[in-house]
């Protein structure tokens, strides 16, 4: 069936290139698609959508059958929680059983877009969902696809990001494609996430915020609007699995380094008789016979690319990417933190 889909799909995006299309016409074939994705998400299927920060494989939040299939398409240990995608705020009340008031402005404020929150849940919500715990996390996507999706759907959709467990997130549904194949009913297609990384998670379940994974939402942003500076959670009490060390990971083996040492790591690497590519914002001068891949010195820009500049280290097969660190501000965190979690994945192999 899925292939079925696929292929229309494709026959619909050819004929946009080639014929007159009317915003009509396209408003026409979305809804068509997102109706298809309801159908599947309520008969208990599985349906890849595209959010702003990374594609998300999404399922009937409602449904554990459905829920489980997450994890068995992405090969994630059944102990991790997964995030519910709510059509608006206005749901929260259902999923949850109390909302603090910094909940409200938080969600004001960033809502809809890529903040997940954590608060304690309601009745509603299965284990499997929340991994055991009494926290579930929500958030209110700004993609217009999957507002259209949820608004539809009507209820949660769990879904995690859209790759198999440990790997680098998707962010067009080429990737989503790359990684799960035929594993999903169905992938609707709404062209690159802007933001490119995960979504900041704020634990509001307990005490005062705590800042659970850097995101699409800089944690000064968040640090203003709550009014004081979050903690950040100690890791042994955190069950994320975007939280472990190890994870988003390309094949390539993944060195952090300043500017400073990039040459010299990368000389190092070379001797030792691996393809090396250096990811820098600048031109630095390298030794001969490394590659550069220049990324972007803005760090939203930066962020946009991250996983897709990921993804072509592997394409490109190169064994090692030594990548300059990024400033700790705005979305530099966040790429920082991925990078690092990129890093530690094959740590072990470094002699
Ligand atoms: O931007 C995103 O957040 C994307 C898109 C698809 O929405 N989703 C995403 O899902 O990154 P996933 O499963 O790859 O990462 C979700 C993170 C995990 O680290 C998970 O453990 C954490 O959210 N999480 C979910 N519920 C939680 C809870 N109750 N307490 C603590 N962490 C939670
Ligand atoms: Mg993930």
């Amino acid at each position: 069936m899925s292939s079925i889909y696929r292929r229309s799909d494709e026959n619909q995006r050819a004929s946009a290139l080639f014929s007159r299309v009317t915003k009509a016409d396209i408003a026409r074939w979305v809804s068509n698609e997102v109706n298809r994705a309801v159908d599947i998400l309520r008969a208990g299927g599985l349906v890849a959508f595209p959010t702003e920060t990374v594609y998300g494989l999404g399922a009937d939040a409602q449904n554990e059958a459905a829920v489980r299939r997450i994890f068995a398409v992405k090969g994630r240990p059944a102990s991790h929680p997964v995030i519910v995608h709510l059509g608006s705020a206005s749901q929260l009340q259902t999923w949850t059983r109390s909302v603090p008031s910094i909940a409200h402005t938080l969600a004001r404020r960033f809502w809809p877009g890529p903040l997940t929150l954590v608060l304690k849940r309601s009745a509603v919500v299965s284990d499997l969902i929340t991994g055991g715990q009494d926290t579930v996390g929500l958030r209110v996507p700004a993609n217009p696809m999957a507002q259209q999706l949820l608004t539809a759907f009507g209820g949660g959709i769990a879904a995690p990001s859209a790759n198999r467990y440990g790997r680098v997130s998707p962010t067009t549904a080429e990737d989503v494609r790359t990684e799960l194949g035929d594993l999903v009913e169905l992938i609707l297609d709404g062209g690159p996430s802007e933001v490119g990384v995960e979504s900041t998670i704020v634990d509001l379940s307990s005490g005062s915020p705590a800042l659970l994974r850097p995101g699409g939402i800089s944690a000064e942003d968040l640090e203003r609007v709550i009014g004081q500076p979050m903690s950040t959670a100690p890791a042994s009490v955190i069950r994320a699995p975007g939280m472990q060390a190890a994870h988003y990971a390309p094949l390539a083996r993944i060195l952090l380094a300043d500017s400073s040492r990039l040459a010299s790591l990368a000389e190092r690497e070379r001797r030792k008789g691996h393809s090396v590519v250096v990811l820098s914002p600048g031109m630095p001068s390298l030794p001969n016979g490394i590659a550069h891949i220049r990324v972007p010195e803005a760090l939203e820009e930066y962020a946009r690319v991250l996983y897709r500049t990921l993804r072509e280290v592997d394409r490109r097969r190169f064994d090692v990417a030594i990548a300059q660190s990024p400033p700790l501000t705005g979305l530099g965190l966040a790429i920082q933190d991925r990078l690092t979690r990129a890093a530690a994945a094959n740590f072990d192999q470094e002699p």
